[in-house]
């Protein structure tokens, strides 16, 4: 069984005094919240400059043993003369597990290509962390029937450096659907899960979650987790209102 994973990505959003608030909400919201938690997991992605705050609460809800953490990006090594970087060491130092990959703003704001992601990936993987690698297409690329070409490039580059047996989790994000308000069709969340899947499992990383993400809310969440190889969201405005993500923890299950 692949377990589902709910996670949050703030981005560029709240100072550390605003993750406190929302926490402090999340506590209490969170009660009960996650049925199983062999089952279903919640990661945050804060800010840097919030990770600290979020490994407090993190330590104060492990009972829950549903509270994961990480960082949005990292560098390749874990410290030197890297000015502006966030090191996967110190993030695993504060107890975060996770760290985003190739996340479509890194993509295109911060020109991150698919060399420099699969280093990334391998020194997240080397440095006991799950990376969660984020790969999809441009609505010119889904018009011009390039999505599976795509996709398949981001993959097998971005996966190129892998560490065998270490943890992995993808994220699907086709990048006409972040912040935009469209939602993918089921059908072709349906079809491109599929096609990530089956590159997976040529890999030999067929027990890889994959999330959805890109204008996940609470309303569509129930559908779309119902869909074949859809194991949870990424999800990033929706996420920043403790009550909107509880809402989409719950329709997920
Ligand atoms: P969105 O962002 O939910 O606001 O579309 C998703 C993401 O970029 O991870």
């Amino acid at each position: 069984m692949i377990k589902t994973w709910i996670a949050a990505n703030w981005k560029l959003n709240k100072t550390p005094r605003e993750t406190d608030t929302f926490f402090t909400e999340w506590s209490v919201l969170s009660k009960n919240l996650v049925k199983d938690s062999k089952k279903t997991g919640v990661i945050f992605f804060p800010p840097a400059t919030s990770l600290e705050t979020t490994s407090r609460f993190a330590s104060a809800l492990a009972h829950t043993e549903a509270f994961s953490f990480g960082s949005q990006n990292c560098y390749t090594e874990a410290s030197g003369a890297f000015t502006g970087e966030v090191s996967a060491t110190v993030v695993k130092d504060m107890g975060g597990e996770f760290i985003l990959i190739g996340h479509s703003e890194r993509r295109t704001i911060f020109n991150e290509r698919d060399g420099l992601l699969a280093q990334k990936l391998q020194f997240v993987q080397k440095s006991g962390l799950c990376p969660m690698f984020c790969v999809g297409e441009t609505l010119i690329e889904r018009e011009g029937n390039k999505t599976a070409e795509v996709l398949i490039r981001q993959i097998h580059e971005g996966l190129s450096l892998r560490v065998p047996g270490a943890h992995l989790a993808m994220a699907y994000e086709p990048v006409w659907a972040i912040g935009t308000g469209k939602v993918a069709s089921l059908e072709q969340v349906a079809e491109t899960h599929a096609l990530i899947q089956s590159e997976l499992v040529k890999m030999d990383l067929a027990a890889t979650p994959i999330l959805y993400g890109g204008s996940v809310k609470a309303d569509n969440a129930g559908p779309l987790s119902k869909i074949p190889n859809v194991n949870g969201f990424l999800v990033g405005g929706a996420s920043l209102d403790p009550k909107s993500f509880a809402q989409i923890v719950a329709a997920a299950q």
